[in-house]
């Protein structure tokens, strides 16, 4: 199975901001336990980079990438540090090209059809949808999903579990990202219980839409 096959069969992609690297491993436990398979390891912090080595050396389980990724040498450094995949809130031609040579699978941040377009001639086909409450949400994906047909979209920015049932179960969503599984003041007081516990709740909120829709 291939990255994109599986973020699809996972369905969330949580996006982490890791202040303490020490936090990373228990907190990439905790995602497994409650069946969260993918770590989105933000590079906003400066122990960014630790933490997504720690992850990778320790837990095997969970695949582990590297989002906020805003330059070439974001990317290299991420991926020298073990990082599977890389997210960037925007597109960047310059790491689509690096990430396509490495064989690294690379999601851009794509809004308008002229960055979906941008992203497709790379040979990028899963984007993010980022910040997706602000630009138009559900409606505005299924509008462009319309016309890029072979284009699948990760949702990203204002998705909670009040909301998520909103995304998940369209042929066109890849999977929804975001904080809500395991923002950062749960991470920062320990509350590693408390993650696995929302994983379990996301996880079980999408298993239920997708039975409804078979
Ligand atoms: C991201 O980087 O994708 C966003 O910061 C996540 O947005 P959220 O915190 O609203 O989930």
């Amino acid at each position: 199975m291939d990255f994109f096959d599986k973020v699809s069969e996972g369905q969330i992609v949580p996006v982490v901001v890791i202040d303490d690297a020490r936090n990373a491993v228990p907190c990439a436990k905790a995602l497994l336990e409650g069946g969260i398979v993918f770590m989105e390891i933000t590079m906003r912090t400066t122990c960014a980079l630790d933490a997504i080595k720690e992850v990778v050396s320790n837990v095997p389980g969970i695949t582990v990438g590297a989002g906020t990724v805003l330059s070439v040498d974001n990317a290299k450094s991420a991926i020298a540090c073990g990082a599977s995949f890389i997210v960037s809130p925007g597109f960047s031609a310059e790491v689509a090209d690096l990430c396509v040579a490495e064989g690294i699978p690379y999601v851009p941040g794509c809004v308008t059809p002229t960055e979906i377009m941008a992203a497709a001639a790379k040979g990028l086909n899963v984007v993010k949808f980022f910040p997706a409450k602000v630009y138009g949400g559900k409606s505005a994906v299924k509008e462009l999903a319309g016309v890029f047909r072979n284009v699948k979209f990760l949702p990203t920015g204002g998705i909670n579990t009040d909301n998520l049932e909103d995304y998940i179960g369209e042929p066109y969503i890849a999977a929804v990202g975001g904080s809500w599984v395991c923002p950062s003041d749960m991470i920062s007081a320990g509350d590693f219980a408390g993650i696995t516990a929302r994983s379990r709740e996301a996880k079980g909120k999408i298993k239920a839409v997708k039975e409804g829709r078979s």
